[in-house]
């Protein structure tokens, strides 16, 4: 790989042994994939800015002072690029508690001042982009969660591989990252055609089953999709996440709709696999996300990834003059900023005084606090990691069929 002068007194600790340490990883691994410059990175969205949430309180002491000590590590110099952080482990304000102590809140409090000395923007979310976190199109980035790589690379046509904690902050510390799959221009085209012929219409859900299966078929490429609309930003939101979920994409392209597929000729340069999605395909998903064995549930979960102030509104006025079934948790999760908004236009004070939740920094796959055993969502993102991560039983389902659980404590979906 060719490095300039500048880049190479990086690497020779021009900047501090940290940040040579970590440059070097970024420059290795850039060889190993086979990248042959640098290039400046305009955005960083960084994972691991995080204490270890329950792991700190006695599962894994070790661990925990490990993330902590890789943290203070990470937080030590200023970053080079504009770096948003990525969800804690920890919510500070889940009532829940999930078995947080105060050592673990004293520890992300440590974290989160170490990392606002080192200039890192505090969003704490997984949708940068519903945070005021957007970069343009052809720009560089260096962002972690897969569904915001995902929206990013397909919706505006900015740049970013999927990356882990190490190789984002490395870009962040020194504002360059390898030039390699998804950033070349020859690695963008489609390597699957996906003709829509059962339309996933205004419902998030829809568009959530829809990714799922395109996940499914197209592995670690880039499927193209014909016979969609240009979705809203919150479908946009399900479809980049459940791409993500049902397989290892970086990007999707619609055609006639995505900035970089004005028609398929622009993205098809090869020939390449035809697959239809129908309505036997979307039921397969669906009943496959659907995992519960009683239409009694105890659980609903919004926000996956973090709700945009239009969803807050939505759920709000839904809520209005309602109240959750007792003995069901309704919580939505979003970024606080978000939250701060519908504060001000008073919508999380509808939801509270029906008996929801707004929640921010995380989420119950993150976090590893559920609550009961039942949880429904209109995410299938959500559906597919809460059942991994904590045993739950899950469905995925319609606005109105979560809202309905939620207020009467019985699943009518699917
Ligand atoms: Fe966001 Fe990932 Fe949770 S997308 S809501 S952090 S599972």
């Amino acid at each position: 790989m060719k490095l300039t002068d500048e880049q190479r007194l990086l690497l020779d600790g021009g900047a501090g042994d940290t940040v040579a340490k970590y440059f070097r990883l970024l420059v290795e691994w850039g060889r190993v994939m086979g990248a042959e410059r640098l290039v400046k990175v305009d955005s960083v969205h960084a994972s691991g800015i995080t204490a270890s949430g329950r792991v700190a309180s006695a599962v894994n002491r070790e661990a925990a002072q490990k993330t902590l000590a890789q943290v203070l590590e990470f937080t030590s110099v200023p970053m080079r690029a504009p770096t948003a952080t990525h969800v804690a482990r920890i919510c500070l304000e889940d009532d829940k508690g999930g078995g947080v102590t105060d050592e673990d809140k004293a520890f992300q409090q440590l974290i989160i001042e170490r990392a606002r000395r080192a200039g890192i923007q505090l969003t704490w979310t997984c949708a940068p982009y519903v945070a005021g976190i957007l970069p343009s199109k052809g720009q560089i980035c260096a962002w972690t969660e897969s569904s915001a790589v995902v929206y990013i690379n397909s919706m505006i046509g900015a740049r970013s591989t999927r990356n882990g904690a190490e190789s984002a902050i490395a870009a962040a510390m020194s504002g360059w990252f390898p030039e390699f799959g998804v950033l070349r221009d020859e690695n963008r085209g489609a390597d699957l055609i996906i003709d829509v012929e059962h339309a996933p219409g205004t419902e998030l859900c829809e568009w959530g089953f829809l990714g799922y299966f395109a996940g499914e078929v197209s592995g670690l490429g880039t499927p193209v999709f014909t016979g969609l609309p240009s979705p809203s930003q919150e479908a946009a939101k399900q479809l980049s996440a459940a791409v993500a979920t049902g397989g290892g994409c970086s990007m999707f392209h619609i055609a006639g709709v995505t900035p970089e597929a004005p028609d398929l000729a622009a993205v098809v340069h090869r020939p390449v696999q035809r697959i239809r999605y129908t309505r036997s395909d979307r039921d397969r998903i669906a009943s496959k996300l659907n995992t519960l064995t009683s239409s009694q549930i105890d659980y609903v979960v919004l926000g996956c990834p973090h709700a945009t102030l239009e969803e807050v509104r939505t759920i709000s006025a839904r809520l209005e003059g309602k109240k959750i079934f007792p003995g069901v948790r309704l919580e939505i999760w979003t970024a606080w900023s978000v939250k701060a908004v519908a504060q001000r236009m008073g919508l999380v004070q509808v939801i509270e005084a029906a008996g929801g939740k707004v929640l921010t920094d995380s989420c119950p796959s993150i976090t590893r606090a559920g609550f009961g055993k039942r949880m429904v969502t209109n995410a299938v993102k959500q559906a597919n990691y809460l059942q991994g991560m904590t045993g739950h039983e899950v469905a995925v389902g319609t606005l109105d069929q979560v809202m309905s659980a939620a207020t009467t404590g019985v699943w009518s979906g699917n």
